[in-house]
């Protein structure tokens, strides 16, 4: 049977700052999805990630269907509604658009789709990062498809060993959807070359050579290109098919592990190292550190199984403590140079007013003005 996983993901408000959402606001996403789905998808799941919703739904409309990102919008306008009552903080803050006009791409949630043939046993994970951007999942991407030191698979299982096709986006550009394709192993350097900038440039989709069959759909939206100003992190979402022709589970978890720098937590102005958690987790110190939760499925005829908390298991523990060490010691230096995001990425905040004020006091010294040397005598 072939069926599409859409996951979209949108942060309408959270308590107590960009926290978590209130259980009200996720009961009324999920209702509403729940009734208005009744009738055409085949399954859906509501969970979250620090201060966003992300809605999972299973149906045979393909990417993109415009019936089943209208649900999804209607969905969060609806708990807008319940944010605003309640008086959440940031309600409604991921819409940037008033109006649905047929998908949500370029309105402010972030989404991630897959159709596929499915297989008879189908596992995959969904993964929904909070306070960074799409750029996060660059580098646990490339060492899952790309890298037989994290991945034996590569040279374990010969359904691996054509290797996978990458296609990446330059999150940059604003005037539509500007994407490279990228064959691993043969182009790994040139691979690197591109991720060695995650700000920019954003892995889309992977692919398996032998097959064609996409394992990987992530977001790649940028808030900033969509609201021209800082308005929150594009907290990006990303779906992951998994076993015999893609990496096992454990390979596409394993880079999480690494707790590796990102750009996101306070103001989404900062590099912090990136928390694997336990779904539902809310934010806390230094609106941060950036987290990512990740639930595992089987899909059958596009009914899902419950999902299984991988990162909740004593090995993470470990990984926690140490991100969290991480975390303090990048945060003693404050703003200064490296922990803070270049100046490309704070363009879009308040900050440039500053410069620009700062830039109109700076004044060149005459020549005559500059001082001789004293020369002290005795
Ligand atoms: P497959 O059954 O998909 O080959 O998985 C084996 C495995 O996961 C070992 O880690
Ligand atoms: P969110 O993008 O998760 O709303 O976070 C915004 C922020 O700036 C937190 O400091
Ligand atoms: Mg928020
Ligand atoms: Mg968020």
């Amino acid at each position: 049977m072939k069926i599409t996983l859409s996951v979209i993901k949108a942060d309408i408000g959270s308590i107590g700052g960009h926290i978590r959402p209130s259980d009200r606001l996720i009961d009324s996403v999920d209702s509403s999805v729940r009734h208005a789905g009744g009738g055409f998808l085949l399954d859906h799941y509501v969970g979250t990630t620090g201060d966003d919703i992300a809605i999972l739904m299973t149906h045979t409309y393909g990417v993109g269907a415009k019936a089943v990102h209208e649900l999804a919008w209607n969905a969060f306008v609806e708990g807008t509604r319940v944010a605003q009552e309640q008086g959440l903080y940031g309600a409604g803050q991921d819409l940037l658009k008033t109006s649905f006009s047929g998908n949500v791409r370029g309105m402010g949630p972030a989404v991630a789709e897959i159709e596929f043939e499915e297989r008879a046993n189908e596992p995959f994970l969904l993964f929904a990062a909070d306070k960074t951007d799409p750029g996060a999942y660059d580098l646990p991407l490339y060492l899952a498809f790309a890298d037989p030191m994290n991945t034996p698979g590569l040279l374990l299982a010969p359904t691996m060993s054509a290797g996978f096709r990458f296609t990446i986006m330059d999150v940059n550009c604003t005037e539509g959807d500007r994407v490279i394709e990228l064959d691993a192993p043969e182009e790994l350097y040139d691979i690197a070359a591109l991720l060695r900038d995650p700000e920019r440039y954003v892995i889309e989709s992977v692919r398996s050579r032998r097959t064609s069959e996409q394992a990987v759909a992530a977001s790649t939206s940028r808030l900033h290109n969509i609201a021209g100003k800082y308005t929150g992190k594009d907290d990006p979402v990303m779906l992951v098919r998994v076993q015999k022709d893609f990496p096992a589970t454990g390979e596409v978890l394993a880079p999480f592990s690494i707790g590796h720098f990102v750009a996101g937590a306070m103001r989404g102005s900062h590099q912090m190292p990136l928390m694997p958690v336990k779904l539902s987790s809310g934010i806390s110190w230094f609106d941060g550190p950036p987290i990512v939760s990740c639930a595992a499925f089987c899909v059958h005829e596009g009914k899902l199984t419950e999902p299984v908390d991988v990162f909740d298991h004593p090995f993470w523990d470990a990984v926690r403590e140490n991100v969290a060490a991480k975390a303090i010691d990048m945060r003693r230096q404050g703003f200064f140079g490296a922990a803070m995001l270049p100046m490309a990425e704070l363009e879009y905040t308040g900050i440039v007013e500053k410069l620009a004020v700062l830039d109109r006091r700076f004044r060149l010294r005459r020549a005559a003005e500059a001082r001789e040397p004293v020369l002290v005598h005795g």
